[in-house]
């Protein structure tokens, strides 16, 4: 039986110099029969959010796939974040490949999708998220009773044994909007957590993007135009020489195929008060002094180990392959 999900994501495929990744995901997750995508929700994070709604329809369309998208409103959780992460929702300087669709054009919006969607198929259900947890937090508001309706979140979220990347503390999704992230580990919604620790091992670089652009098909180019700039321009000199992460492709993957990973029960907590660690995921195995009396009971699995060669190979057979033989 399909694994029903919806895919909550930042894409910024169609936004030059954005983080591309996002889309391999989703393509990922469409071309995986072990998946079936009920809604895909954009919310703020790597682009703003009319952006990223606007690069999943397109996606969505020239893939010809019939599944609804909806998308978030502008800013954070909670607004006093949203002070100290605007520029988040402002970077309007990027060039757009896609056409933009306002936010408004979307009456019903990402929350009340995901919670209709969830009592709908009351435990049938899992979310994989892949940026920030801002809707997934006022979904939770909007249906208190969400935790029972949804069975687990796979979710590209935090650092758990290695530094973050945005931050030495903290990982981006969770450093964006750490309110969002703090509810939702306090929900009670059993969470697949797949940190940085994991998602270093992956890599897409210069050879896999070639491959792709030599299809003349008008979505490659798309996705060569989108990505190449991302190779150059990204600050991280390792990035551009060794190719970037895929890391919501491996959360993507890892919702319906686990085995590739090891994974460690363990209480995460959301920094949300530090002055240099706001966003960070505090990882409790119940080794510490303190886990070893107090004993947290784990809200989380996390994903600490990687069968690269396994990975890769889903990979390049669902997404490079798919998109050097359109
Ligand atoms: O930290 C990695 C996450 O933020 C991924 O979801 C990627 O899209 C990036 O921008
Ligand atoms: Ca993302």
């Amino acid at each position: 039986m399909k694994k029903k999900i919806i895919i909550d994501t930042d894409p910024a495929m169609g936004t030059k110099g954005g983080d591309p990744e996002d889309c391999f995901a989703i393509m990922l997750a469409m071309n995986s029969p072990e998946l079936e995508i009920l809604g895909i929700t954009t919310v703020q994070g790597n682009v703003p959010v009319e952006r990223g709604f606007s690069n999943a329809t397109y996606l969505v369309e020239q893939l010809g796939k019939d599944i609804p998208v909806h998308t978030g409103k502008p800013g954070t959780y909670s607004q006093d974040r949203n002070e100290k992460r605007k520029w988040l929702g402002q970077r309007e300087e990027m060039e757009q490949l896609t056409p933009i669709l306002p936010v408004e054009n979307d009456k019903k919006g990402a929350p009340a999708f995901i919670a209709e969607t969830a009592k709908e198929n009351s435990g049938d259900i899992e979310l994989v998220t892949i940026g920030p947890l801002t809707n997934i937090a006022q979904a939770l508001d909007l249906d208190p009773e969400l935790p029972t309706h949804i069975n687990k979140i796979t979710m590209m979220a935090g650092a758990s044994t290695v530094q973050g990347n945005v931050t030495p503390a903290a990982e981006f999704n969770v450093w964006a909007d750490p309110e969002s992230a703090a509810r939702v580990f306090g929900s009670g919604i059993p969470i697949r957590m797949v940190p940085l620790d994991v998602c270093h091992k992956t890599r897409f670089g210069r050879e896999q993007l070639n491959l792709i652009g030599e299809n003349e098909h008008p979505f490659c180019q798309f996705v060569q135009k989108s990505v190449d700039p991302w190779l150059k321009i990204n600050p991280n000199k390792e990035i551009i020489d060794q190719g970037l992460h895929l890391y919501d492709s491996l959360a993507v993957a890892l919702s319906f195929m686990p085995e590739i990973a090891d994974f460690k029960k363990a209480y995460v907590s959301i920094e949300t008060k530090g002055e240099f660690t706001d966003g960070q995921t505090v990882s409790e195995f119940n080794e510490s002094i303190m886990g070893q009396i107090f004993k947290p009971k784990p809200n989380s699995e996390v994903a600490l180990d990687l069968d690269v060669e396994a990975f890769n190979s889903l990979f390049k057979e669902r997404v490079i392959d798919f998109l050097v033989e359109l």
